[in-house]
């Protein structure tokens, strides 16, 4: 049985203080991690003092990124073990925005989860879907080859630490979220792809979520499909009376 998760992606919003305030503000209405996990992924520079004011609470601080190697000459990039040892166990990896604006490719990401792995995190990794490809009626291929690339030659007990956020570029930021049958289609192809990789007990396991758009009034059907395991949420992640009502949804 996998558990759902809510997720939000602050992106490069809020001070540190504004992010304390907001964990203070939320932890203790949080639901139980058994029954639902929570997740926030910040700037940097806050995580520390986030996972300070969440200790004791089912919250979870994720980085927004980091880099392949775990130490060295790589100036101003964030190493995984580093944010391990800080308390900081779940990492988004592969965003689109990562892709379009820091030319991070399926390469670059694939290495990444691997170090990712390695150092003990669990990587959120996101497949974009662009409307170009899904009018040319090669969304298929496109989704599929991303999974396959990203996740290339990751050993299957190390599949299911990792989760997948399915995010439509164009869905992202715009308040055009994907039609939730669309969404579901995305998520069971992706399923089916760890499937034909690793084989279906372990694609059985592996939480995929949908991003792009998520708000209070789509949440529910967009959880209700069966292989979408919970939401990655953006701009509807930064208040936080409307993030309690995501996970409270
Ligand atoms: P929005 O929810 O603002 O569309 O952002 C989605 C996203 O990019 C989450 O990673």
């Amino acid at each position: 049985m996998r558990s759902p998760i809510v997720a939000g992606n602050w992106k490069m919003n809020k001070t540190v203080e504004e992010a304390v305030d907001f964990v203070n503000q939320i932890k203790d209405h949080l639901p139980d991690p058994s029954v639902q996990e929570t997740v926030l992924a910040a700037p940097t520079i806050a995580l520390v003092p986030m996972v300070k004011a969440a200790q004791g609470s089912p919250l979870k601080i994720a980085a927004e990124n980091c880099y392949y190697k775990d130490a060295g000459a790589y100036t101003g990039e964030t190493s995984p073990t580093t944010l391990y040892s800080a308390n900081i166990h779940h990492v988004i990896l592969g965003h689109s925005e990562r892709r379009r604006l820091f030319n991070e490719n399926d390469q670059m990401i694939n290495l990444k989860v691997h170090a990712a792995l390695a150092a003990g995190l669990c990587p959120i990794v996101c497949c974009d879907d662009t409307m170009g490809r899904r009018v040319a009626g090669k969304k298929v291929h496109w989704v599929v080859s991303r999974i396959l690339a990203d996740l290339h030659d990751l050993k299957a007990a190390d599949v299911e630490k990792v989760t997948i956020a399915y995010e439509p570029s164009w869905a992202i930021g715009t308040g055009e979220s994907m039609d939730p049958a669309q969404a579901e289609e995305g998520c069971y192809l992706i399923r089916q792809t760890i499937a034909d990789m690793y084989g279906d007990e372990i694609a059985d396991n592996v939480r995929i979520l949908y991003g792009g758009s998520v708000n209070t009034s789509n949440i529910n059907r967009l959880m209700a499909s069966e292989d979408i395991d919970g939401v990655l949420a953006g701009g509807a992640s930064l208040d936080p009376d409307t993030f309690l009502n995501l996970v409270n949804h």
